[in-house]
């Protein structure tokens, strides 16, 4: 197991680029593969999350190869996916799970999802219901709400008006993808806006579909013609180094080519909201996804409440969101974010138990965490957890560069699931 040691900083300091978007390139990968078109994705992510989307694929017979930077996909359609002879092994990655949950319920083999110990502890029964809805032959382990899943693939599957409980845009896309091989439409309602990466792409492939906001209907009347993608940066990687520059006195950042879809910007209005210097720039449109350069500076910071009805929107940005809280001057409450207790660890509990090990002042809630912040933070030296969470684990490492001393990250090589080059690029922006 590998562990990162952080000292305090002086000055964040440097013009960056981070690794292209999670949620795009898994995207990207899956919804070439049942188009029949070759598709070349520029920029796609290399991180174990991604991959293990690209071995799964590759075991149902999909051709991709990596030449030079680039993923290059030959989708043949669903109908050429071949039974795979081994279990599908998705790893930590909660979004390959879910979203080939929707493609394979449409084939017409059998196929087994499984993934770590983390994965295989997370709800599954919000796809396995809502797909068994549509006719999906799909069965999970502890009565049907965890991994390993086994799915007999089914060409029946029929459109379906669905209201979910929770906004999940892997629940979302899991039943948009279902829908595109379903008889009729499906209509998705959800009680608040979660990503809509899916959405985008599919209508950049031509796919009949109408989206805005809570809603979202595909109608499968059309074939998807693949097109080149260029994935942009991660805006949920790039949030590490904006905190890193708006905590440290004398900081300036420039994170060029980042994905800014409303859908996943909230983190950038709490920032600017909180009293953060946040310059957007050069915005441009990229394969139906906007994209832009984000230029921060230092800043001195205060408390924020943040809405319920925002927390899909930063679902992944909560952690850093919770360090930049720490500095700032007031009480910030998180409320309603009971989905973080799901993710690759229970964050709620991560977030307080290993912030307060370093001197947070911080309060662990059912439903999220209260923390009071102090500008003039200093952060005791020692050893934290990440609990196996790559976000966990960054958002320490950011946090640690208010420390007097030295700060040791238990298991922080689980951050190669989203950002492989996280510790090259923190070395060569902190002095
Ligand atoms: C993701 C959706 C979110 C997010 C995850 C990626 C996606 O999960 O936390 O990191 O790519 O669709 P939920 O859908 O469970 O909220």
């Amino acid at each position: 197991m590998n562990n990162m040691e952080v000292c305090g900083a002086n000055r964040v300091y440097g013009e960056i680029r981070v690794p292209g978007d999670k949620s795009i390139s898994h995207r990207s990968a899956i919804i070439s593969s049942i188009t029949r078109s070759t598709v070349t994705v520029e920029n796609f992510l290399f991180s174990e999350d991604c991959i293990r989307t690209i071995e799964v694929l590759k075991k149902l017979g999909v051709r991709i190869e990596k030449i030079g930077e680039n993923l290059i996909i030959c989708g043949e359609g669903i109908e050429n996916f071949k039974e795979p002879s081994e279990i599908l092994d998705v790893g930590n990655s909660g979004t390959t799970i879910r979203l080939m949950a929707g493609v394979l319920s449409a084939t017409n083999f059998l196929s087994v999802l499984s993934g770590d110990k983390s994965v295989n502890n997370r709800p599954m029964d919000r796809i396995i219901k809502p797909l068994t809805e549509m006719g999906a032959k799909i069965f999970g382990r502890a009565n049907n709400t965890r991994a390993p899943i086994v799915i007999f693939g089914n060409h029946n599957l029929e459109g379906k008006v669905h209201h979910l409980s929770i906004s999940s845009a892997q629940v979302k896309s899991c039943l948009t993808l279902a829908g595109l091989f379903a008889k009729g439409e499906t209509e998705i309602y959800q009680p608040e806006v979660s990503r809509d990466h899916t959405e985008r792409m599919l209508e950049y492939f031509g796919a009949n579909i109408i989206y805005d906001g809570k809603y979202t209907k595909i109608i499968p009347d059309r074939e998807l013609v693949g097109k080149n993608i260029y994935v942009p940066g991660d805006i949920s990687s790039a949030t590490y180094f904006i905190v890193a520059s708006l905590l440290i006195k004398d900081s300036r950042i420039l994170i060029k080519d980042v994905g800014i879809n409303p859908t996943r910007t909230y983190i950038l209005d709490a920032f600017k909201k909180m009293g953060a210097d946040i310059r957007i720039k050069n915005i441009r449109t990229v394969n139906n996804e906007p994209v832009a350069d984000i230029e921060t500076f230092y800043s001195p910071l205060s408390s924020i409440e943040i809405e319920k009805e925002k927390i899909p929107n930063i679902i992944d940005e909560i952690p850093i969101l919770c360090v930049a809280s720490a500095v700032a001057q007031g009480v910030t409450t998180i409320r309603g974010a009971m989905e973080l207790r799901y993710k690759e660890s229970d964050r709620i509990s991560a977030i307080a138990s290993e912030f307060k090990k370093l001197g947070v002042n911080i309060e662990e809630k059912e439903d999220g965490l209260v923390i009071e912040g102090n500008r003039k933070l200093r952060v005791r030296e020692g050893v934290v957890q990440s609990f196996g969470d790559h976000r966990i684990a960054m958002s320490l490492a950011i946090l640690s560069l208010l420390s007097t001393g030295r700060v040791t990250i238990l298991d922080s090589e689980c951050i190669n699931t989203s950002f492989p080059s996280f510790k090259y690029i923190f070395k060569s922006v902190i002095n």
